[in-house]
């Protein structure tokens, strides 16, 4: 009997053993080590072996790790990324020199094709295909990805390190990305700038969360300002005034604000029960959420109709159609000076002032299309900027009273919220520990979506932008615990994630975030930017924002007049908290333009 049962267990392990490897019981997805470096291109052939493609990656052999001459000459005159920042954020004196001199433009174009070489264009792959496929180029409900997909078969989440299972995600949240004390950003960022991130990029992050698998309802894949005209032609067109080229609006206390609901029935995410007589009509759906966003929404809205009216008189016999096409191609212009110039410049703290000038590419080789890409989404999930409550005109609005509260932005007004949003400090971004409890649960679920998708370790990424991979926890963060912490939850540093890699990583000196996210940030949103059709040779000249004066509304947009040529009165407006007490002096109503 005893025999017996012996016997059968060892029927049973055999047969459990066969079938839970089918094939060769040890055999391991080579492309699971991620042997190809250099951005080399891991095949797989039979089951054992691979190659790595290493075609016009400047290195050759079994891993693409051997440089090739010119190559060799190259790492050895490049410097570091940490260098090179290290020179953009110092030396006050060069960069005045730089900032007045053909060297301006000189630099610019270096940042510009530097940053968005580390892009490929046409795009590659998608979370289904970890190969090049026509399906991966054709369909744009998928996000890009830069890097593939870990493989299904591999033998651990991750590839071939870490743990056989990931960190559990609340315990992930709680201990690393949970706010203890708010944190203020240290370069200055405020609330103004919190919600153009938010506002901006909600127009090409759009994720579909109704099915899985890295997939956007945003097919302008990149600066279309469809947060303000919609998505599709019947929102669009439920939006329009359908004369002058105006969207529609509502007047309250004599000024312009969206539409709602009730007059404009387009679908709009408010809580339910929310009246129709509430709910703003506004291009994004999502945007009834804050007031900061229905705020931006409202500016923009009226720079439309103000920008339709200067059109109109210079051009009485166009109609409503090319009024409104003419004035949309002049908005989207306006965007992305103002993010260049302004935004980005505040976020990147460095000493070159950035320059808008399309025709800075037009002697160098660059693909004017774009992409979104699943790693952008993920990395620009920047919660950690919301503060814990809202500071407007000497009222403290607690988070549980700011959002879907539509009466703020009426009962304060433009001009207020901007004066009150430019004061305010937004937090710091990177190093951890700074999420409102509101926002904690994103975190969660970028996390959770980006195993489900299987977005590569964070090192992958690191050695993809020509970064350094961190050699251990301590290598990576320097506060202590939180190395520990996160040693023991995954076990190797090459198996740590994604998003906790660029939102945990230890920050530059003095900055809003470490370096991962501004040399994998970077290359995405100026190749986003820059292959905007308007900054193509063929687009990018007066007749297309019909003529000099739509071509010089583009060239010389600011936060500044985007604001306060739509207001009564002109706040204190900038994408920094104020640095001097000229700024720091408070507003009147009175204040002329
Ligand atoms: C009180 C403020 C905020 C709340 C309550 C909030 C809430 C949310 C929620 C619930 C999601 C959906 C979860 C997901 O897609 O994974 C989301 C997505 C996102 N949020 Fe926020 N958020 C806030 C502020 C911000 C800010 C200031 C930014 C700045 C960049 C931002 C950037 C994003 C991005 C990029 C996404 C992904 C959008 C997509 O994939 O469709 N959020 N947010
Ligand atoms: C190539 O990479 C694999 C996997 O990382 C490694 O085992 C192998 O030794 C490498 N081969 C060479 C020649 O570097
Ligand atoms: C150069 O530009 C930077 C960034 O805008 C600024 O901080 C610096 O003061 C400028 N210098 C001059 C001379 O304009
Ligand atoms: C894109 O792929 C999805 C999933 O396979 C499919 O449902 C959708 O119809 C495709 N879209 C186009 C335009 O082919
Ligand atoms: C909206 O904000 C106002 C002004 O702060 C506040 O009095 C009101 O209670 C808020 N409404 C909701 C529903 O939270």
């Amino acid at each position: 009997m005893k025999e017996c049962s012996i016997f059968f267990i060892w029927v049973l392990v055999l047969l459990l053993q066969s079938s839970s490897c089918s094939g060769d019981a040890n055999v391991v997805n080579p492309c699971c080590f991620y042997p190809c470096q250099n951005s080399g291109v891991c095949v797989r052939y039979d089951t054992h072996s691979y190659k790595c493609d290493c075609t016009r990656t400047g290195f050759y052999g079994v891993n693409c790790t051997i440089p090739e001459f010119w190559t060799r000459i190259y790492l050895m005159l490049k410097p570091s990324p940490s260098v090179v920042h290290y020179i953009l954020t110092h030396f006050q004196w060069l960069w005045d020199l730089v900032n007045n001199t053909f060297l301006r433009n000189t630099l610019m174009r270096l940042v510009l094709t530097g940053r968005s070489d580390l892009i490929p264009s046409p795009p590659t792959y998608n979370t289904k295909y970890g190969y090049l496929s026509w399906e991966s180029y054709y369909n744009l409900s998928y996000y890009t990805r830069l890097l593939p997909p870990v493989p299904k078969d591999c033998p651990l989440p991750m590839g071939t390190t870490g743990k056989p299972v990931l960190p559990d995600v609340k315990e992930l949240t709680e201990r690393f990305f949970k706010r203890q004390k708010f944190r203020p950003d240290p370069q200055g960022i405020n609330l103004m700038f919190a919600f153009m991130a938010q506002h901006f990029t909600h127009q090409f992050f759009k994720t579909n969360h109704k099915v899985q698998g890295g997939f956007t309802h945003g097919l302008g894949h990149g600066v279309d300002a469809s947060n303000i005209y919609g998505e599709d032609l019947v929102r669009q067109h439920q939006l329009r005034l359908h004369k002058d080229g105006k969207l529609k609006y509502q007047l309250k206390n004599g000024e312009m604000y969206p539409p709602t609901v009730s007059d404009v029935p387009v679908d709009m995410v408010y809580p339910e029960g929310f009246p129709a007589e509430q709910r703003l009509a506004i291009g994004q759906k999502v945007f009834g959420i804050l007031p900061g966003l229905t705020m931006y929404a409202t500016i923009w809205l009226r720079e439309h109709n103000r920008v339709c009216d200067i059109l109109k008189a210079e051009h009485p016999t166009w109609d409503d159609e090319q009024l409104f096409q003419t004035t949309r191609l002049i908005i989207i212009g306006e965007i992305i000076k103002i993010i260049i110039e302004e935004y980005v410049q505040q976020l990147s703290g460095y000493l070159l002032k950035l320059k808008f000038d399309p025709s800075l590419l037009f002697d160098v080789r660059f693909q004017y299309s774009n992409r979104i890409a699943l790693e952008f989404c993920q990395l620009y999930h920047w919660h950690p900027l919301m503060p814990d409550s809202f500071l407007i005109d000497g009222d403290e609005i607690p988070f549980s009273q700011f959002l879907y509260n539509t009466s703020i932005l009426m009962h304060y007004g433009v001009e207020k919220l901007v004066d009150a949003f430019s004061r305010q400090p937004a937090g710091q971004i990177g190093g951890g520990r700074n999420s409102h409890e509101m926002v904690l649960k994103v975190a969660e679920l970028v996390i959770r979506e980006s195993r489900a998708v299987r977005v590569q370790p964070f090192n992958e990424y690191r050695k993809r932008f020509n970064l350094k991979p961190y050699t251990s926890f301590h290598d990576f963060t320097d506060d202590k615990e939180m190395a520990r912490g996160l040693e023991e939850l995954y076990g190797h540093i090459d198996a740590l994630e994604f998003y906790p890699g660029v939102l945990l990583e230890k920050t530059r000196a003095g900055g809003t975030f470490g370096e991962s996210m501004v040399e994998m940030g970077a290359p995405f949103s100026l190749k986003g930017l820059l292959g905007n059709p308007i900054c193509s040779p063929v687009y990018w000249k007066p007749s297309t924002f019909g003529g000099e004066t739509g071509f010089n509304i583009v060239k010389t947009a600011t936060l500044k007049k985007l604001v306060c040529l739509n207001t009564k009165w002109c706040p204190y407006v900038a994408f920094h908290i104020p640095r001097n007490e000229e700024e720091a002096k408070p507003r009147k109503p009175s204040t002329e333009l």
